[in-house]
């Protein structure tokens, strides 16, 4: 299958056509030489910009090298086409200044307002050493091998500067970026991503996932912010749940997608519409209500996340659920108001742990071969 782009206004992997398999990673900075990570950040985009191409990773390639020195690519995608592989990297609000208050890079002055930390919200339950991270990469490709090979060989290329302090690996999309693509379905059987932003609607990403000039650090002006949450999803205790329920739960009917009271999956939600007892057919604290525009002062989110699979818990359960990710301008008007009212209020929380929390600000595109990831940071 294709490649995607990879030079633009805009980074790739964020309107993009969300692709069907995720590896994501978070890195801690390991080094303080400001010169050594920009170094880095030139090396990391000129092998995605090779690799989102379809190519090896370095010049030389997996076996065109020196025989006595590594490989400048790991050899795994050999043979394999660029599958719509993106790369996306942002940068966490330790970079611009680590745990113990120290502006390692001399980058603490440039912090957007927006990448402020997020709050506690109700019920959270997450683990630091899932969590956070001084840099993330979102690689989305439609062959899971072709996302790893992409994240492997940034790893290997950032030895010495960045060291992995989680990854995430997701299969099955759970949302649709764009109106050509079929909604899929999350592992609660439902289709997801049916009122998400999409590439399509120009003026909508303007004005809710494109940092502006006028936002506060110029530096960020067409790029996003991203939210990423990992949501265990207790799946054994919905499977007993009555289909009923479920769908009072979700706001809409299982099958078609359809809000309930309404007919077809793109049909407007009309909160007002009676159900089969005359009371509104939405739960009041259905999950699309409490989520939806019109009770969050408009926000809306560009949702791009992934269905899990870790294996099981050890307690004769499967460790699954939804990698969250979502895209937005500002995290302070759009994820945290949200998320502040799904917390407290949600019917689906009974059957949901969050677990990791990251925020990242991803700058804008790449422009050309002479740019780099950052360039406007540093
Ligand atoms: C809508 C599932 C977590 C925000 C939906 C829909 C489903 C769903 C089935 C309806 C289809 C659609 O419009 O996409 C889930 C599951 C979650 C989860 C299973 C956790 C595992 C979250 C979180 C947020 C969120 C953490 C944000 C804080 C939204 C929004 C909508 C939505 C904004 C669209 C509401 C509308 O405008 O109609 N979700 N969701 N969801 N969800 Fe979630």
């Amino acid at each position: 299958s294709g490649a995607v782009p990879f030079y633009g206004e805009h980074q790739a992997g964020i309107t993009t056509a969300a692709q069907d398999r995720l590896h994501f990673v978070a890195f801690d900075v390991i080094t303080t030489d400001r010169a050594r990570l920009v170094d880095m950040l030139r090396e990391w985009t000129a092998a995605a910009a090779r690799m989102t191409a379809g190519k090896d990773a370095g010049i030389y390639g997996a076996v065109g090298g020196t025989p006595e020195a590594p490989p400048d690519d790991t050899g795994e995608a050999l043979g394999l086409p660029a599958s719509g592989l993106t790369l996306t990297v942002g940068f966490g609000a330790t970079l611009f200044r680590d745990a113990s208050g120290r502006d390692r890079f001399g980058i603490a002055a440039r912090r957007p307002a927006a990448l402020a930390d997020l709050p506690h919200f109700a019920g959270d339950a997450l683990r630091p050493e899932i969590s956070g991270g001084d840099l993330c990469v979102q690689a989305c490709a439609n062959d899971p091998q072709v996302a790893v090979h992409a994240i492997r060989n940034l790893a290997r290329i950032g030895m010495g500067v960045v060291s992995v302090r989680w990854s995430q690996l997701g299969f099955g999309r759970t949302s649709s970026t764009s109106r050509d693509q079929a909604t899929p379905r999350n592992l609660f059987g439902f289709k997801d991503g049916t009122a998400n932003l999409k590439a399509e609607e120009t003026d909508l990403l303007r004005e809710h996932l494109w940092a502006q000039p006028g936002d506060g650090a110029d530096w960020m002006a067409g790029g996003s912010y991203l939210v990423t949450r990992k949501i265990r999803m207790l799946i054994e205790t919905w499977d007993r749940t009555s289909l009923a329920e479920q769908e009072t739960i979700v706001g809409r009917t299982k099958g078609s997608g359809a809000p309930l009271g309404g007919k077809a999956e793109f049909d407007e939600i009309d909160f007002a519409a009676p159900g089969p007892d005359g009371q509104p057919a939405i739960d009041r604290a259905a999950h699309v209500r409490l989520a939806h525009p019109d009770f969050n002062n408009g926000a809306r989110l560009l949702r791009r996340g992934y269905n899990f699979v870790d294996g099981s818990d050890g307690l004769g359960r499967l460790d699954a659920g939804l990698f969250f990710m979502a895209y937005q301008r500002d995290p302070r008007r759009q994820f945290v108001p949200i998320q502040t009212r799904l917390a407290r209020q949600d019917l689906m929380n009974e059957y949901l742990r969050h677990v990791s929390s990251g925020l990242f600000a991803c700058p804008p595109g790449v422009r050309d071969a002479t740019d780099y990831w950052g360039r406007g940071l540093f």
